[in-house]
């Protein structure tokens, strides 16, 4: 697929409120590959404006859905920072960042992509893990789905990025500090009282549903769903390919449309 940077969808007309969803976990449990495969599912299924956001810093997500050419916000905030140092500007008023960051959108066939990247260094206007959640209440009247690729962890829990998410998907492994992450996850958004619509567990990767359905059962949130280990999403990954392309037949992509199902989002 090739993205090119054009007029976003976000400057057309205002609409309502997107549903949110975020999709949170430890490191490397799939959290990347899940936000690909449901994009594809609700791309297929519904004829809705998508915007996908990935999250973190380390920006996986425009490779594994086939978007080679893109800015990071992160990359606006250094470019803003240096402007400022340059004395250029004196300071950056909220519109003029909303605009920046607005054309970092990149059009794609029929969905639109922000990467948030990184920032080398303090000083222009906040880290990016502060600036995300401001970002998503300026776009979510412009989109009717917003699916966040978060960051790896709990940073994106403390930061309340998460604050107003309708659905936030929590993948884990069978390993348990894939599960503790889990625990962590729920626990830190009930104890900063986030305001969350609903919560799930996905299990990627897992053989042994009733262990895995055991060491969650003290967590109080519903497992909605199981992922296999799909030799094509290796070979996809390997291969560099676009998840958006997985033919039909893939376990995993199958298994995320039961998932999308269940959660009712087709
Ligand atoms: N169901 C699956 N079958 C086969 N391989 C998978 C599956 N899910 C994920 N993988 C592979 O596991 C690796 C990690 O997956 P992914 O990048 O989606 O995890 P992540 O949680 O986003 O990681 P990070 O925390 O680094 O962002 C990738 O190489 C991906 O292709
Ligand atoms: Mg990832």
């Amino acid at each position: 697929m090739t993205a090119q940077i054009l007029l976003p969808r976000t400057r057309q007309a205002v609409r309502r409120r997107a549903l949110m969803i975020s999709i949170a976990g430890k490191g490397g449990v799939g959290k990347t590959t899940l936000t690909a495969l449901m994009l594809k599912v609700l791309l297929e299924s519904t004829r809705k404006l998508i915007l996908v956001v990935d999250a973190d810093p380390v920006s996986n997500l425009p490779s594994v859905l086939g978007v080679k050419e893109y800015t990071t916000v992160g990359d606006v905030i250094e470019e803003l920072r240096e402007k400022m140092e340059r004395g250029e500007v004196s300071s950056i008023p909220p519109e003029v960042f909303d605009m920046y960051v607005q054309d970092t959108i990149v059009e794609c066939d029929n969905f639109d992509l922000l990467v948030m990247g990184r920032t080398e260094g303090k000083g222009c206007y906040c880290y990016v893990n502060a600036v995300l959640r401001g970002i998503i209440q300026t776009l979510e009247s412009n989109y009717d789905i917003i699916l966040i690729d978060c960051e790896a962890g709990l940073e994106h829990i403390q930061r309340r990025v998460d604050e107003n998410v309708d659905i936030l998907l929590i993948v884990t492994d069978s390993s348990r500090m894939g599960i503790e992450a889990c625990r962590k996850i729920v626990e830190l958004s009930e104890k900063l009282g986030l305001n969350i619509g609903r919560k799930y567990v996905v299990g990627n990767k897992v053989t042994n549903v009733d262990a895995l359905r055991r060491a969650l059962s003290d967590i109080g949130v519903d497992l909605c769903g199981i992922i296999p280990y799909d030799p094509l999403v290796e070979e996809y990954n390997l291969a560099g390919k676009s998840l958006l392309e997985i033919p039909d037949d893939s376990p995993a992509l199958q298994a995320v449309r039961e998932i999308c199902r269940r959660i009712g989002l087709i």
